[in-house]
C-alpha cells in the first residue's frame, strides 16, 4: 500500500487531463480530488482537507486567476500551482505575483509536476510548523509576562504588608482598603479589567510610604503641616517607584491620585472632578473610611456611623458623589467581614513579629510572651484561636494549655502548638492536653495561614 502524502485538488475543464494527472499522482501516493471549474473547486475546498490545488489558468466561467485570488483569501493554507500553456508564460508569472506557489506548462512533464508538488507541500508544512511554533512562543511569552507581572506585584504587596505590620496601627490597612474598594467597584458594575486594576491599585496605594520617614509615619502626635506634606508625597513617590518597572498606567494613576479631593482642594493637586481617574476616586473613599475607623497612636477610632456621616458630609468636596453614594449603599457585611482574634504566645519577639505580619491582614492579632500572660489574655479577649510556643519562661506552653483547657470559659478555644523541634513527647503531651495541631518552627507562612484558617473556620 502506498503511503498517502497529501490531498490535491485538480482543477481543469478537460477530463482527460484531470485523469492523466490523477493517475500519476495517485500512484505517487497522493489523494486526488477533481473539479471541472471554479465553482466545483470552491465546493471541494469547503468540504475536503485540500493541501494543494493544481489549477488550469483557463477555465470556463470564473478564470483560474480569479479562483486563485479567492483561494488565497479564504484558504491561505492551500498551496496553489497554476497550469498553463507554453505561450502563456506572462499570465503564469502574473499568477505567481498574486500568490501562486509555482506554475507548470502544458503538455505536462509528469515528473516536473510531481517535483513541483513535492516542493510546494514541503514549503506548506514548514510554514505551518513555523506558524505553530510562533503561536506557541507567543503564548509562552504572554504567560511568562503575566507570571512575572503577578510575581512582581505580589512582591510589592508583601512589601506593603510587611511595612504596615511594623506598626500595629496600620497593620492590615491596605488589605482592608482593597476589600472596600472592590465592594464599591462591584456596586458600580466595573468590568473585569477595571476590577483587576482596582485590586492591585488599592493593595499598593500606599507603596510610596517606603520612601517616607518612619519617625513621621509612626509619630504618636498629630502631624505638623510640613510633616503632613511630607507624608502626602508618598503618592508621587509610589507612582515613581512603580512606573519604571510596571507598565500599567491605570494602576499607577490610582497610587498617584488616591489622596486627590473631588473639588480639587487637596494638597498639591493638579486635577479635579471627573479628571481624577475613577479608580483613584474609589480608593480615596475606601482609604478615608478605613483610616477613620482605625485606631491611631494619637486618637481613638471613629465609630462606623461617625465615619459614614463624615463621608456623607464630604460628598462633592473630598469625595466623588457617585462613588460615595455607592459606598454608603453598601451594608456593613459588604464593607468588611468582622475580623476574628488570634492570640500569639511566644517569648521570641521575631516569631511574634513574623506571625503578626502573616496574620494581621485577615485577623486581629494579640500577643503574650509567656504562659501566664496567655491564660490571662485568653480569659480577657476570648480569642478564636491560640498559637502557643512550648518552651517559655515563667509558665511553659504545656502548662498554659492545661490551664486554658481546664477553665470553662476558655476550654473551647482551639490551640495550635508552636515548637522548635519535632519531639514526639511534646506532640503527645499537647494532644493529651487538648491542643488541636502542632506546627514545627521554622514554619512557612502558608502553613501557618492554612492551619489558622482551618481551625478558625
Ligand atoms: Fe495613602
Amino acid at each position: 500500500m502506498v503511503e498517502e502524502k497529501g490531498t490535491i485538488l485538480i482543477v481543469d475543464d478537460e477530463k482527460p487531463i484531470r485523469l492523466l494527472l490523477k493517475n500519476k499522482l495517485t500512484t505517487s501516493g497522493y489523494q486526488c480530488l477533481q473539479a471541472e471549474d471554479a465553482a466545483a473547486a470552491i465546493d471541494k475546498l469547503k468540504t475536503e482537507p485540500v493541501e494543494l490545488a493544481l489549477m488550469d489558468i483557463r477555465l470556463p466561467g470564473k478564470s483560474g486567476i480569479e479562483l486563485l485570488s479567492e483561494v488565497r483569501k479564504d484558504y491561505p493554507d492551500v498551496v496553489v500551482i497554476m497550469a498553463t500553456s507554453v505561450n502563456d508564460i506572462d499570465t503564469a508569472v502574473n499568477a505567481m505575483k498574486q500568490g501562486a506557489y509555482d506554475y507548470i506548462t502544458k503538455p505536462f512533464d509528469l515528473n516536473t509536476v510531481i517535483l513541483s508538488i513535492n516542493r510546494g507541500l514541503e514549503k506548506r508544512r514548514m510554514e505551518i510548523t513555523l506558524h505553530d511554533y510562533e503561536q506557541n512562543l507567543k503564548q509562552k511569552i504572554e504567560a511568562q509576562r503575566n507570571e512575572l507581572s503577578q510575581r512582581f506585584l505580589g512582591a510589592m504587596q508583601s512589601l506593603v504588608f510587611a511595612l504596615e505590620a511594623t506598626d500595629r496601627y496600620t497593620a492590615g490597612h491596605s488589605r482592608r482598603v482593597s476589600e472596600i474598594s472592590m465592594a464599591i467597584g462591584e456596586k458600580l458594575q466595573l468590568d473585569t479589567e477595571q476590577m483587576e486594576n482596582l485590586r492591585w491599585g488599592s493593595l499598593l496605594h500606599d507603596i510610596g510610604k517606603i520612601g517616607i520617614s518612619q519617625a513621621i509615619l509612626n509619630k504618636p502626635d498629630r502631624l505638623t503641616p510640613e510633616e503632613y506634606e511630607h507624608v502626602i508625597s508618598h503618592t508621587i513617590v509610589g507612582a515613581s517607584i512603580m512606573h519604571p518597572v510596571f507598565g500599567n498606567d491605570r494602576v499607577i494613576s490610582i497610587i498617584e491620585h488616591h489622596h486627590a479631593h473631588y473639588n480639587g482642594k487637596g494638597l498639591h493637586q493638579k486635577v479635579q472632578g471627573e479628571a481624577i481617574p475613577l479608580l483613584a476616586r474609589i480608593v480615596a473613599v475606601a482609604d478615608a473610611y478605613d483610616a477613620m475607623t482605625s485606631r491611631r497612636s494619637y486618637r481613638v477610632a471613629m465609630s462606623r456611623n461617625q465615619a459614614l456621616m463624615e463621608i456623607r458630609n464630604e460628598i462633592g468636596r473630598q469625595f466623588d458623589p457617585l462613588v460615595a453614594k455607592a459606598f454608603l449603599e453598601l451594608s456593613q457585611g459588604e464593607i468588611l467581614s468582622e475580623k476574628k482574634t488570634v492570640l500569639v504566645v511566644d517569648d521570641e519577639p521575631s516569631i511574634r513579629l513574623l506571625t503578626r505580619s502573616v496574620l494581621s491582614d485577615s485577623y486581629t492579632v494579640i500577643e503574650a510572651v509567656n504562659g501566664l500572660e496567655a491564660v490571662k489574655a485568653a480569659i480577657k479577649h476570648n480569642p478564636s484561636l491560640i498559637l502557643m510556643d512550648v518552651f517559655m519562661p515563667e509558665m511553659d506552653g504545656l502548662k498554659a494549655v492545661h490551664e486554658i483547657k481546664s477553665k470553662p470559659q476558655t476550654k473551647e478555644i482551639p490551640v495550635i502548638m508552636l515548637t522548635a523541634i519535632d519531639q514526639k513527647l511534646n506532640k503527645k503531651l499537647s494532644e493529651d492536653l487538648g491542643a488541636s495541631a502542632y506546627i514545627i518552627k521554622p514554619f512557612h507562612p502558608k502553613e501557618l495561614l492554612d492551619n489558622v484558617a482551618h481551625f478558625i473556620n
